[in-house]
């Protein structure tokens, strides 16, 4: 039974074909089998513009999932989340709060990057509610099969289609909330808003924060390996 990424990401607008992943996830998911199926995904628009699909990667027994918006610029070229300057943040506040990256699951509600050229920039766009829509069976797939103890959510529009389009992460950050997703779920800001901050004293309080939200994971993982 394929367990539902909350309802709140199922508002499709009336009227109008709907896009979906749906059609591209195999029956019986593992993850081998998953990454090979979306890279073929035409379920909306967004491959197109996108190099490649950036599917979620780590362990399948994964404690932690952690899930983004959507691949960046520098994710779209190596086809891997989380591995461009936000990632690189990442990486070292997972570490200061005793999380091993390699032990964890990381991906993204929207698989293909979405962008539009300034100049010879290609700068990033939010995904619309209804591109959430159409990529959520892939996310849906990724927690059937690592059934993490643990999901945090990086940033708004994650935290908006996983947990309620009413969460604010600036109010509600680090808490765990009830969620059909998994026996823990939270949400963070996103590390590159810690990039955005205007100057040092802003980012390292920012990343401090982002850090202390992370070390609520490592106590909640059961046994497994934070
Ligand atoms: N931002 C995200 O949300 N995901 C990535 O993989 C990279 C940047």
């Amino acid at each position: 039974m394929r367990r539902r990424v909350a309802s709140h990401i199922e508002g499709v607008p009336a009227g109008g074909e709907t896009e979906s992943a749906a059609t591209y996830v195999p029956e019986r998911p593992t993850l081998p089998r998953l990454r090979k199926a979306a890279a073929g995904c035409r379920g909306c628009h967004l491959w197109e513009r996108g190099t490649q699909t950036v599917f979620g990667e780590g362990a399948r027994d994964a404690g932690v999932m952690l899930v983004g918006e959507q691949p960046g610029d520098q994710e779209d070229l190596a086809g891997k989340p989380f591995v461009g300057p936000a990632g690189r943040i990442l990486d070292q506040a997972l570490e200061e709060a005793g999380i091993d990256r390699r032990h964890a699951y990381v991906t993204n509600v929207v698989k293909h990057f979405k962008w539009q050229p300034r100049g010879k920039r290609r700068i990033h766009q939010k995904p619309s509610w209804s591109e959430m829509v159409a990529c959520q069976p892939w996310l849906e797939a990724e927690l059937e099969v690592v059934e993490p103890d643990v999901v945090v959510c990086l940033g708004a529009t994650a935290a908006q289609a996983l947990i309620g389009r009413d969460f604010r992460v600036s109010r509600q950050r680090g808490e765990l909330v009830d969620s059909p997703l998994a026996r823990y779920v939270l949400a963070t800001v996103h590390p590159s808003s810690i990039l955005r901050q205007r100057d040092d004293a802003s980012r390292e309080a920012e990343y401090a924060a982002f850090v202390e939200d992370l070390r609520v994971v490592p106590p909640l993982l059961n046994g497994r390996s934070p």
